[in-house]
């Protein structure tokens, strides 16, 4: 047997995505409840539109509604359980919480929420995995503080983060501090509450915000031990290496630099310094951080414990001009060598051994794959969905997931992204499903929301009991 005894398998989803119920119990708003559906979605997430200009009246924000997980997560964790999985990781709604970010205690009524869901883990022995921020940022901290690129954040984060490890302490030993932290530089207003829509220099204002998050994640991995030295907390990228399209040497150099980009902040993570490559990059940028005395020990103090990554596809880059395809976060030309799923990410199993591998060599950190799968249209046929290309998919990834392991590399779990149904984070369509369970509801949040498992459900429930 490849897979160790104790290997995670499961399944992942974000608060974002799934509860909905946005007002309820004192929930206020927060960054992806005022990003709608439709052509300026993408654009108002990356920070360059302001929400405040949206016609409300005509718009619809698919996070708002969700898959209405606050509502019904107890059948969900029960049909999870039916699934068979052994972890299920999922974010905490920080406005739940902390309706502001500002308030100094927490509102109860969210915490005891999120007590009612792990207590549910529990009692199905399923290890729960919280995101502390998932593209989750109170929007009165956006209005009022310019999101992360003010160093207050830090605060307001820390408070939030103690409040969870405190109040969790013997239901939660898994954590990441932040949804893949690279976001920030592309889509850096669900990312990083940050509106670029000044005459700035966009880079110093990313890495400055960079540069809070990273040392705000230090603060909660140090807080987290104090608490509970069993707590295991991690950084997170959206990985997928970039290959140069090409053995043209300028090729090579774009992909290290591209690849450089998204491991600057998993350098910092896991290295506790600075790598010597951003001198020059910020020198390039024009980036001056605003660095206190104290940070540099924050950082080297407090490192992750293991690296978590979601993966989807590889990309690839070259200095010529040549087709581009859409892809997890950033843009990509297209690969010649691999298919595509219906939404242009390309299909790249090879690529997350790969991925693997690389991760590993760098860092030497257990690594847990918390997101992977395709997004693709289903077909509710009969209460059914015959969901073949989402098993090859899966499979194909879980062999390679496998082979990485006999390479030697150290792997903690593996679950798959949107195990039920739930909103796009990129274009915000219930179309572009992940599930292996199915929600009945349509891009306007119409439906009946009622859950139906699919082909894939079976396939990952035998596959987890044999493995
Ligand atoms: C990751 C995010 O970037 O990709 C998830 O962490 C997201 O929130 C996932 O849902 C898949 O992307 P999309 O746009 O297809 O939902």
């Amino acid at each position: 047997m490849t897979f160790p005894k104790n290997f995670l398998w499961g399944g992942a989803v974000a608060a974002n995505q799934a509860e909905g119920a946005y007002l309820e119990n004192k929930r206020s708003l927060s960054v992806m409840d005022v990003v709608p559906l439709g052509n300026q979605r993408c654009a108002i997430k990356q920070g360059f539109i302001d929400y405040r200009t949206v016609d409300t009246e005509s718009a619809y924000y698919p996070s708002r509604t969700g898959i209405k997980f606050y509502e019904k997560y107890e059948d969900d964790i029960k049909l999870l359980a039916e699934l068979g999985i052994k972890c299920f990781r999922m974010s905490i709604s920080w406005t739940r919480l902390f309706p502001t970010g500002i308030e100094a205690s927490p509102n109860q009524e969210g915490l005891d929420f999120y007590r009612k869901v792990f207590e549910l883990c529990q009692s199905y022995h399923i290890e729960p995995l919280v995101t502390i921020s998932h593209f989750d940022i109170p929007l009165y901290l956006v209005d009022n503080l310019g999101g992360w690129r003010n160093r207050e954040m830090i605060a307001h984060y820390t408070k939030y983060a103690r409040v969870l490890f405190e109040t969790y302490k013997d239901l939660v030993q898994y954590w990441i501090t932040f949804n893949e932290v690279n976001v920030i530089l592309h889509n850096s207003f669900s990312g990083g509450g940050l509106e670029l829509m000044g005459k700035e220099n966009i880079s110093q204002i990313r890495y400055q915000a960079a540069h809070n998050q990273l040392l705000a994640s230090s603060e909660a991995i140090r807080i987290a031990h104090e608490i509970n030295p069993n707590n295991k907390v991690g950084c997170m990228l959206a990985a997928g290496d970039y290959y140069p399209y090409s053995c043209h040497p300028q090729d090579v150099m774009m992909a290290l630099d591209k690849n450089r980009e998204s491991y600057f902040f998993i350098d910092i993570q896991c290295r506790g310094k600075y790598p010597n490559y951003a001198k020059r990059k910020f020198e390039e940028l024009g980036v001056k951080l605003d660095i206190h005395e104290n940070d540099a020990k924050i950082l080297s103090d407090n490192t992750a414990d293991f690296v978590a990554l979601s993966y989807y596809t590889s990309r690839c880059i070259s200095h010529n001009k040549q087709d581009e395809t859409a892809s997890n976060l950033m843009t990509s030309v297209r690969n010649p060598y691999i298919k595509s799923s219906d939404w242009g990410w390309q299909i790249d199993p090879l690529g997350l051994r790969i991925t693997l591998n690389t991760l590993y060599d760098r860092y030497q950190k257990p690594l847990f794959i918390v997101e992977n799968g395709l997004g693709a249209k289903d077909a509710l046929v009969d209460g059914f969905v015959q969901d073949d290309y989402r098993i090859d998919y899966l499979s194909q990834h879980i062999d390679m997931v496998e082979e990485a392991i006999k390479d030697g590399v150290e792997i903690i779990g593996y679950l798959v992204w949107g195990v039920i149904d739930l909103v796009a984070a990129s274009t915000g369509e219930m179309d572009k499903r992940y599930g292996l369970i199915y929600v009945d509801a349509n891009n306007k949040g119409e439906g009946s929301f009622k859950r139906y498992k699919k082909a894939s459900f079976e396939w990952y429930k035998n596959l987890i009991s044999q493995k």
